[in-house]
């Protein structure tokens, strides 16, 4: 009897992560949008992801890719000119260097630490300069077998693609790769490409009509190495 190249089994052979969102906590860019601005940091941290990620989906429509810095560096000119923050070039560069040190949330680094065993990776929008910036300055890159930017196919999630990427470079089937994702549409994209998605639900969102299922809903990432299996 021979034995199959890729045995058929349900196991979890690597878990991929989503970053902004769901190791880092982008909104933790609002203390120094409020050093800058007072009274107007949350406003400023909240207006700015939304763009980013309206430019990202945007940009994919209109085939005009540009990496996710500038797409960063956009939204925040437009967040600025919104909410009418006259924001000097220092401050700017002050801003985008924040995104380079976003606070890990506080369960990552034991979660991490509990799922060590199988290759975890980041599969992410950003561009690999910010997240190699971010792996290292937050002390987590030692936790990853691979740092995964969409950089290299072109376009933004969730375009199925995209997530090819860990497919390929793990050479883990998409069945056995859970995907960790707190933005609902990005377990959602997961999902519908094949991945065993779960959804971080940190804000306690409703559950996106969009095609793909996740297949657990948590809270945070400490629910996920039991959920593991
Ligand atoms: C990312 C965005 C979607 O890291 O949070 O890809």
């Amino acid at each position: 009897m021979t034995t199959p190249a890729m045995p058929m089994s349900n196991a979890i052979q690597a878990i991929v992560f989503d970053a902004y969102g769901t190791l880092y906590d982008v909104h933790s860019i609002a203390e120094t949008g409020e050093r800058f601005f007072p009274g107007r940091g949350q406003a400023l941290s909240q207006l700015w992801r939304t763009k980013q990620l309206e430019y990202t989906w945007l940009r994919s429509l209109m085939e005009r890719y540009e990496d996710f810095s500038v797409v960063t560096r956009d939204s925040l000119d437009y967040t600025c000119a919104a909410l009418k923050i006259d924001c000097s070039t220092g401050q700017a560069a002050a801003l985008m260097d924040a995104y380079r040190h976003l606070k890990p949330f506080p369960e990552v680094l034991a979660a991490l630490e509990n799922l060590a065993g199988r290759p975890l990776a980041i599969l992410s929008n950003g561009a690999p300069e910010m997240l190699n910036a971010l792996a290292a300055n937050s002390g987590l890159q030692r936790h990853f077998a691979a740092v995964l930017s969409v950089d290299s196919v072109g376009i933004f999630k969730p375009v199925p693609r995209v997530y090819q990427l860990a497919v390929d470079r793990l050479k883990v089937a998409k069945e056995n790769i859970a995907f960790i994702s707190s933005n609902g549409w990005d377990a959602a994209g997961g999902a519908a490409f094949g991945f065993r998605s779960y959804w971080v639900n940190r804000a306690g969102m409703p559950v996106e009509r969009l095609p793909g299922k996740p297949v657990a809903v948590i809270r945070d990432l400490s629910e996920l190495p039991a959920l593991i299996v």
